[in-house]
């Protein structure tokens, strides 16, 4: 039976479609940044009280959407008074349809003042609790439609497949399974049961695909996907979010096997909408469609680049800064190269969001549906999220927790620096306006000093990112301290700011670690970084190592928990720890990769996929299944005992993998099939249930399709394994 309500809103869609002129359309199909609308001063930062300089735009070519912030530090009630301002302006049109104002609200809504900021996506997925990570999209969302925003360009489900790459942490890590769940639960956190809602905002999965899979590992340079990859590694994440109901998706940059995708009917429209079967909004990403003549070079001129984006199936262009992309469509369709039918399908889809958003109805809510607004209920939510993320990595001779009467002296870049704990996305692109920062939020230094008292506490800054400042200081502050904190990692970036051409960890931050450990302190690393920095040279320096990643506004608080045990650490590495620069293998690699023909054995990563210490141990027995014979048609049930074996309460990711023991396509080691995160008291023991199917068993076949193969199976579960066969 169809539903009534998009029955309804279908024929709205029809009927207001019918009403608009050609160019009404395409405006529709228009995108602008706000800074292209305002008037702005020489570096292009908008000034204020905020003017539009551009109102035509809105009342006369009707655009259909604005993105970006105007400027670093926007309150709500600024935001509110803007959008508010964009939409009198576009009602003042012949047809009053409303703008779709859309924001990167990657960790919370980062672009408003005061919003409630969470760790950034890679930390969320390090937490392995989808109910967590769904939490965080619910506030994201209610933060950003506060400030009148009802869309919202996240999450990044691209698989990090290269850790050179500077978006690494915009993603949920390098696994299939765990990307998938953490979108889902990200769409359904921003989208709630409907769209039409004052806590809702529209979810947009970046960047269709295989973006996270640079060869050179640098932003937007291509990729070179086969098809059974691209199937089974980086379009199950962008399924399982569609079926979750995302409203739209971006157009990733690059380009794969030679086709900026942009450009690229096979994907966006066999693909995506053939048998993905996807309905809602395609939106390009950053001028990527003057691109495919400027950049990617596909294209012959500017008109052309348009006609190939709209024939590959994008709906709405991120122009960003004029009406060129508007001139040649119409110029396009007015010449007949391009069908005004075309036109209607990405027109009706966009107003159909709009409609499914409840624009038409109301664009802002009331301030009072808003009162919880970065409150400190929130910033628990947040603290928490940071607790079941940070990873404990080593911890030689249990030597953490610290003592809470040990001296302690903090050094390194990250350890009083607030935006450093945040990276990108964060009150501005880049994160480079030291002067804006959420009210009130700690470093690791002033954390630590509240937490243990100012004389318990020496600090010395050591190095900035690469280059030595004060590590004579700091080696003769270790002197007299009894335990040494080094914070190390990268300063925030983005995008192509953030292209290295080298994976470690700089020598002045290895430099200032060999120096501390030559005063024979003991030395804890505790590690604020986007993507895994190596630092094999100097991790048996190391006598422990907190990996924090990104942990956001509360990391720095959290950290301190961790460091004297008021939090046990939960977190699991969503990613593969390289040892070595040229070994960047992820986890689910096959038998061959691992060792020669000839008995030589290669070694693996510093720290596994899925792999985090806890300040208690558990152990696992009595692997049960259900039976050794799996038939088509059957369930396989799956269940173990983890204990808590340790003096402290703690929390378990319970990690089920799978490995196909002979396939006709060379099987993965393991996969990740499923996970479960439980809580134990000390001494406690629960019975973890799973369940596969067949359709857990397959895998993309020679012929790139989905197959299940008879055979023999491995079930892993921690220490344990089991096999059955599956007989078909
Ligand atoms: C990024 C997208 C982002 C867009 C709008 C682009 O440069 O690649 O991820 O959503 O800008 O801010």
């Amino acid at each position: 039976m169809s539903n009534p309500l998009i029955v309804k809103a279908e024929s709205q869609v029809d009927r207001l479609l019918s009403q608009l002129s050609l160019e009404q359309k395409v405006g529709q199909m228009t995108q602008i940044t706000i800074t292209s609308l305002l008037e702005t001063d020489q570096q292009g930062k908008a000034l204020r009280p905020f003017r539009i300089k551009r109102p035509e735009y809105l009342s006369r070519y009707q655009i259909g959407s604005v993105l970006n912030t105007p400027q670093d530090d926007i309150t709500v009630r600024e935001w509110r008074d803007l959008v508010s301002s964009l939409q009198e302006l576009s009602s003042q049109g012949k047809t009053k349809i409303p703008i779709l104002y859309g924001i990167d609200s990657i960790h919370g809504a980062n672009y408003v003042y005061g919003a409630t900021l969470f760790p950034q996506p890679i930390a969320q997925a390090a937490s392995w609790n989808r109910e967590l990570v769904h939490k965080i999209a619910q506030i994201s969302a209610s933060e950003t439609r506060a400030a009148g925003i009802p869309w919202n360009f996240s999450p990044s489900l691209d698989i990090a497949r290269n850790p050179l790459w500077p978006r690494h942490w915009e993603t949920f890590g390098e696994d299939v399974q765990l990307a998938s769940e953490m979108g889902k639960a990200t769409v359904k956190g921003y989208q709630g049961e409907s769209l039409h809602g004052p806590q809702q905002a529209a979810a947009c999965l970046k960047h269709f695909v295989g973006y996270g899979a640079p060869l050179s590992g640098k932003d937007r340079t291509p990729a070179w996907i086969p098809e059974r990859q691209l199937r089974e590694i980086f379009l199950p994440p962008f399924q399982a979010a569609i079926e979750a109901g995302t409203a739209s998706i971006m157009v990733n940059s690059g380009q794969i096997n030679g086709i900026p995708v942009h450009s690229d009917p096979y994907l966006l429209t066999e693909v995506l909408r053939g048998e993905m079967g996807f309905k809602g909004v395609v939106l390009s990403d950053w001028k990527d469609i003057q691109y495919l003549h400027e950049y990617h070079r596909v294209a012959k001129n500017q008109e052309d680049a348009v006609k190939m984006a709209i024939e590959a199936g994008i709906d709405m262009s991120m122009v960003p800064d004029d009406l060129s992309f508007y001139e040649k469509l119409l110029s396009l369709v007015r010449s007949g190269q391009i069908s005004e039918a075309r036109i209607d399908e990405s027109v009706k889809r966009i107003l159909n969001m709009k409609f499914q958003l409840g624009l038409f109805k109301q664009t802002m809510f009331e301030e009072s549906h808003y009162l919880s607004f970065g409150s400190e209920e929130r910033a628990e939510v947040s603290r928490q999220a940071v607790r079941e993320s940070i990873t404990l990595l080593k911890n030689e001779g249990d030597i953490l927790p610290l003592p809470k009467n040990a001296r302690i002296l903090l050094t390194g870049m990250a350890a009083h620096a607030q935006h450093i704990l945040n990276g990108g996305w964060t009150h501005s692109w880049q994160n480079d306006n030291l002067s804006v920062a959420t009210p009130r939020k700690k470093t690791i230094l002033t954390a630590v000093s509240e937490m243990i008292g100012d004389d318990l506490v020496s600090y010395s800054l050591g190095t900035n990112f690469d280059t030595n400042l004060s590590t004579h200081e700091a080696v003769s502050l270790a002197g007299e301290a009894d335990y040494v904190v080094v914070c190390l990692g990268e300063k925030p970036y983005t995008e192509f700011y953030g292209n290295i051409d080298n994976l470690s960890l700089p020598e002045a931050q290895l430099r200032l670690v060999e120096a501390l450990a030559e005063t024979g302190k003991p030395i804890i690393a505790v590690m604020v970084q986007g993507r895994p920095r190596l630092f094999s040279r100097i991790e048996p320096l190391l006598d422990g190592i907190i990996y924090a990643y990104l942990p956001g506004d509360e990391g720095a608080e959290v950290i301190a928990e961790t460091l004297f045990g008021f939090c046990n650490p939960g977190g699991k590495l969503p990613f593969s720890y390289p040892k070595h620069p040229h070994n960047l293998l992820p986890y689910d690699h096959v038998f061959a990769d691992t060792q020669s023909p000839f008995g030589h054995v290669y070694e693996g990563p510093l720290y596994p996929f899925g792999f985090g210490l806890s300040y208690t141990s558990f152990a696992y027995s009595n692997l049960k299944l259900s039976t050794a014979k799996l038939r088509q048609g059957q369930e396989l049930k799956i269940r173990v005992q983890v204990k808590n074996t340790g003096e402290r309460a703690g929390t378990e990711v319970v990690q089920l993998y799978l490995h196909d023991k002979i396939a006709s396509i060379a099987p993965a080691l393991r996969k990740l099939k499923d996970f479960q995160k439980i809580y134990l008291e000390a001494g406690e023991e629960k019975t973890v249930h799973f369940s596969l199917t067949e359709k857990d068993l397959s895998f993309v076949g020679r012929d790139y399709k989905w197959i299940t193969e008879t055979g023999a199976f491995e079930v892993m579960l921690g220490d344990l394994s089991e096999q059955f066969e599956f007989c078909g």
